[in-house]
């Protein structure tokens, strides 16, 4: 499968056709990564200063949350914050606007969530083999459970120096959840009320979540399989864009710097083909529903 599906040049305020829009959602839903070549995002002059990675506190990034309109992850106040607010915010509207028109097929389902500005370099950052965003990996939040909604993340290259930021990308999922699948521990249900009675987890983990973590983890700490598992280096230049269902393509951050990124959340039903998500290639695994739960209890 070709891991990279091209669309050609688009600005931010382009309209696409109906045939472009297909195959980027086809694309996208294969689990294939969208590049748009030439898709900067200018920064005006005094907003230079926030890709200094000194703006951040201890967090990797900095965050902007469109449901609060608030900005955390920095150390700047005041005036600074204002304007990097404005510079995150602008990134985060544009970001929505832009994938609303080209995935015009999920409609308000597309739900858009945090924003990051991430000044500091992808690589030489790291603490442990968990947080090492440089293996191969799938996107999970260990306090955040989706209850299979997706998480699609639309990243933006900005350095000011050319600098390429350098992605590997792995094996189709349903290859990565086949290979991985007999190794993963079952979920234990009293564990998952206490997390989430403690407030661990924003709400109760599902059995859905608790794979994807264990998936997360199992990729990560394999050395072997990092080594020698079929992968594709792809260096994005500076001033190009790319999406792609995070926890759906196996992908490791190699290099780069300063890069903006938008995550957004689809529930699995507002897909074309619901069949390609991790939430149905797992349950088809397991032979059995791993989400029940969660949305029950979401729903009462
Ligand atoms: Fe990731």
């Amino acid at each position: 499968m070709e891991r990279l599906q091209t669309i050609e040049f688009a600005g931010w305020d382009a309209t696409f056709s109906s045939s472009v829009r297909q195959t980027a959602l086809e694309a996208l839903e294969a689990g294939r990564v969208l590049y748009f070549p030439g898709l900067s995002f200018p920064l005006e002059d005094h907003e230079n200063r926030f890709l200094d990675p000194a703006i951040l506190d201890q967090s990797k990034n900095a965050s902007y949350n469109p449901a609060k309109d608030s900005i955390g992850g920095t150390v700047c106040t005041d005036g600074d914050a204002a304007d990097l607010k404005v510079l995150i915010r602008r990134y985060s509207t544009t970001a929505q606007s832009f994938l609303n028109r080209l995935l015009a097929h999920y409609g308000p389902a597309l739900k858009r969530e945090r924003a990051s500005l991430r000044p500091a370099k992808a690589e030489g950052r790291v603490q442990s083999w968990r947080k090492d965003d440089t293996r191969l990996h799938v996107d999970s939040f260990p306090s955040k459970p989706t209850g299979g909604r997706r998480i699609l993340r639309l990243f933006c290259n900005v350095n000011p120096n050319g600098r390429p930021r350098t992605w590997r990308v792995g094996e189709p999922f349903e290859d990565v959840a086949k290979r991985f699948w007999p190794e993963l521990p079952a979920p234990g249900y009293i564990n998952r009320q206490i997390l989430s009675l403690f407030r661990v987890t924003k709400g109760f983990r599902s059995a859905y979540d608790h794979y994807m973590l264990q998936l997360h983890d199992a990729m990560k700490a394999d050395e072997e399989y990092q080594r020698t598992v079929s992968q594709e280096t792809i260096h994005f230049p500076a001033g190009s864009a790319w999406a792609c269902y995070a926890d759906q393509v196996s992908h490791a951050a190699m290099a780069g710097q300063h890069q903006f990124e938008q995550t957004f959340s689809l529930p699995v039903e507002a897909m074309e083909n619901a069949e390609t998500s991790p939430l149905r290639t797992l349950e088809r695994i397991a032979g059995r529903a791993l989400a029940e739960h969660h949305r029950l209890s979401q729903a009462g």
